[in-house]
C-alpha cells in the first residue's frame, strides 16, 4: 500500500468568456505551467493535519468528530484551508475509508489572482489522497468532479471550469460541465500581468448575478454577447487568426467591464499592452484586480512584458502546459 504520495496539477488562464461561463455559455481555458504540489502521508490514526507553509497556514482536525460545517472544528479551519477539508471529504468518502492524513500545500500559483490556483490545490489534493489510499491513479474526469465539490466551498457557484482544466491539461472548450479539447497554436505569446491586487472569485461571481438580476434585460444579453464571442474567438484560434483573436478580447473586456469586474489596476496595465502592440487585452478570471493577459506576436513580446511592467503590473510570459493533473511521486 502506498503511504505517501506527491500530486501536482495546473493553474490556468481564460482565454474567452469568464463569468458568462457560469450562465451556462462557452469558456476557453488553457493550462499554464505554474502548479500546486501536494503531498499526501498517512498518519496511522483519525487526525488530518493540513499545512500551507507558504501562506503560514495550518489546521488540524479530527476525521472522529465529522466533516459537518457546522461542527466546531470546520469553523477552526482558515478560510483559505477550507476547500482542502471539503477535498479531502470527498477523497475519503469516494474511498470509502476514514484514515488520518498529513497533508502539505506548496504552490507557485499566485493565490485570488485569478490563475486558478485555489482549484488545482483542491485536483492535486484529491489526485494525491486517492493515490495513497488506494493504490490507483483516478482518472480526469473522477478528480476533476470530486474537485469541483471542494470549489463550491471557495466560489458559490463556481462553472467547473477551473478544476476542469487543472486536471486535464492542454487548452479546452468548457461549457456546462463537458470538454472538447482545443489545441493552442505555439507561433503566438501570451503575457500574463499579475495586478497583486487580491480578490475573492465569490464576490464578484455574485456582483456579476446582481446586475443580471437587476437590469435582466441588459444584463443577461451581455452574458449572451459574451457567449457569442466566446464561439467567434474559437473560430479564430481555429485559423491562426491573431488579429481577429486580439479584436475579440478588447470586446469581451469591455463587456467584462460593462457588467463591473475590471479595476483600474487592469484597465491601466490593458491600455498599455494594446498601446504597445498586443494584439489584444483583456482580464482573465473573475476580474476585480487579479490578473489581465495580452495577446501579442513573439517578436513584440518583451515590448508588451515591458509596458505592463512599466504600468504597475508583475508580468511573466505565460508558458502553456499540456500537463494536467499527475502524480509525481509515491513511495
Ligand atoms: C473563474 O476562474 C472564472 C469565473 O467564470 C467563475 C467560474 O467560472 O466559476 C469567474
Amino acid at each position: 500500500m502506498v503511504k505517501r504520495v506527491v500530486a501536482s496539477a495546473p493553474g490556468k488562464i481564460i482565454l474567452f468568456g469568464e463569468h458568462a461561463v457560469v450562465y451556462g455559455e462557452p469558456a476557453v481555458a488553457v493550462a499554464i505551467d505554474r502548479r500546486a504540489r501536494v503531498i499526501v502521508e498517512e498518519r496511522g490514526d483519525f487526525e488530518v493535519r493540513i499545512s500551507a507553509p507558504d501562506l503560514s497556514l495550518e489546521a488540524g482536525f479530527d476525521l472522529e468528530r465529522g466533516f459537518s460545517e457546522d461542527s466546531f472544528s470546520f469553523f477552526e479551519i482558515p478560510q483559505r484551508l477550507k476547500n482542502v477539508v471539503r477535498a479531502v471529504e470527498v477523497s475519503l468518502n469516494a474511498c470509502n475509508l476514514k484514515r488520518g492524513l498529513n497533508i502539505e500545500i506548496n504552490s507557485d500559483i499566485p493565490p485570488s489572482a485569478g490563475l486558478g490556483s485555489s482549484a488545482s490545490v483542491a485536483v492535486a489534493t484529491v489526485a494525491a489522497v486517492g493515490k495513497c489510499l488506494t493504490g490507483d491513479s483516478w482518472e480526469s474526469e473522477k478528480v476533476s468532479k470530486l474537485a469541483f465539490e471542494a470549489e463550491k466551498i471557495v466560489h458559490g457557484t463556481p462553472s467547473g471550469i477551473d478544476n476542469t482544466i487543472s486536471a486535464y491539461g492542454g487548452g479546452i472548450i468548457f461549457q456546462q460541465g463537458k470538454i472538447e479539447r482545443l489545441d493552442i497554436g505555439a507561433q503566438v505569446s501570451i503575457i500574463i500581468g499579475d495586478t497583486k491586487v487580491e480578490r475573492s472569485t465569490k464576490k464578484l461571481v455574485s456582483h456579476v448575478r446582481s446586475i443580471c438580476e437587476k437590469y435582466p434585460s441588459i444584463g443577461l444579453p451581455i452574458i449572451r454577447l459574451i457567449g457569442s464571442l466566446t464561439l467567434e474567438g474559437i473560430e479564430s484560434l481555429k485559423m491562426g487568426d491573431f488579429e481577429g483573436l486580439g479584436e475579440l478580447m478588447d470586446i469581451n473586456q469591455g463587456l467584462l467591464d460593462a457588467v463591473g469586474v475590471s479595476h483600474l489596476s487592469l484597465s491601466k496595465m490593458i491600455f498599455a499592452a494594446r498601446e504597445a502592440g498586443a494584439y489584444g487585452a483583456k482580464l482573465s478570471g473573475a476580474g476585480g484586480g487579479g490578473c489581465m493577459i495580452a495577446l501579442t506576436s513573439p517578436e513584440n513580446a518583451k515590448n508588451v512584458l515591458e509596458a505592463i511592467e512599466m504600468s504597475g503590473g508583475r508580468a511573466v510570459p505565460a508558458a502553456f502546459s499540456m500537463r494536467g493533473v499527475t502524480v509525481e511521486s509515491e513511495e
